[in-house]
């Protein structure tokens, strides 16, 4: 079984995505965390953002493994390095480029198809597992989704207080990133066909729980 939860950042999806996961007591792939640990990648090495041989073959050499909420880039745990500033101005930068769109999709459908999944990130149920058994798809204000990301900044460590300014900054970042990410040509932020559409705005994460797993046992 294949569920697909997307939307754009700070909709809750992450959050929601591994908790439905623990209640179904199946696995979660956070599709999101693998393109973040490319664009640490590719900007450690200073490769530039572009379609190159170099980009071939830094692409050839990484070797991602997702375990227990844990990513590993070629055998090191960047799950924190990888919700950095820098990697949110880049990523989308990333992920526009097909190379790495091709690359990334077919791990995860190789990684999916072995065992029951929850499949979280921007093109799950359009692109990657268009036939999913279930598709959602997760929004929220943008001013909501920028407090959300202030917090867990925060409760990461990288963020020392959160005030007007900062909520500002992120909510500007956060539209920009939308733009990109909707924009792209290959496969671009969009509702899958079939997904059920949940504004988190104004829900706790119980709420939003309950709504998709009452979908689930409905069908
Ligand atoms: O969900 P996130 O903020 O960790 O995702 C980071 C970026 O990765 C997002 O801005 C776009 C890209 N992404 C993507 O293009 N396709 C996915 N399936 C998941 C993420």
């Amino acid at each position: 079984m294949i569920i697909t939860i997307d939307g754009p950042a700070g909709s809750g999806k992450s959050t929601i995505s591994k908790m439905l996961a623990q209640k179904l007591g199946i696995s979660f792939l956070d599709t999101g965390a693998m393109y973040r640990a490319v664009t640490l990648q590719i900007l450690n090495s200073k490769t530039p953002i572009a379609e190159s041989a170099q980009m071939e073959n830094l692409l050839d050499s990484i070797e991602l493994k997702l375990d227990g909420g844990r990513i590993y880039l070629n055998g090191r745990d960047v799950s924190g390095e990888i919700r950095a500033a820098e990697i949110d101005r880049n990523v989308s930068k990333v992920s526009e480029l097909r190379s790495v769109r091709v690359k990334m999709t077919a791990l995860q459908q190789k990684t999916a198809c072995r065992r029951d999944y929850v499949c979280e990130g921007r093109d799950m149920g359009s692109a990657v597992f268009p036939d999913a058994d279930f598709k959602f798809y997760l929004d929220a204000s943008p001013g909501e989704r920028a407090r959300r990301r202030a917090e867990q900044l925060k409760r990461n460590g990288m963020l020392a207080s959160i005030d007007n300014a900062v909520l500002a900054r992120l909510k500007d970042e956060m539209i920009e990133r939308d733009r990109q990410d909707t924009a792209r040509e290959l496969s671009p932020l969009t509702v899958p066909v079939g997904a059920v559409v949940i504004d988190t705005t104004g829900l706790s994460l119980r709420d939003v729980l309950q709504k998709i797993v009452s979908s689930v046992d409905k069908k």
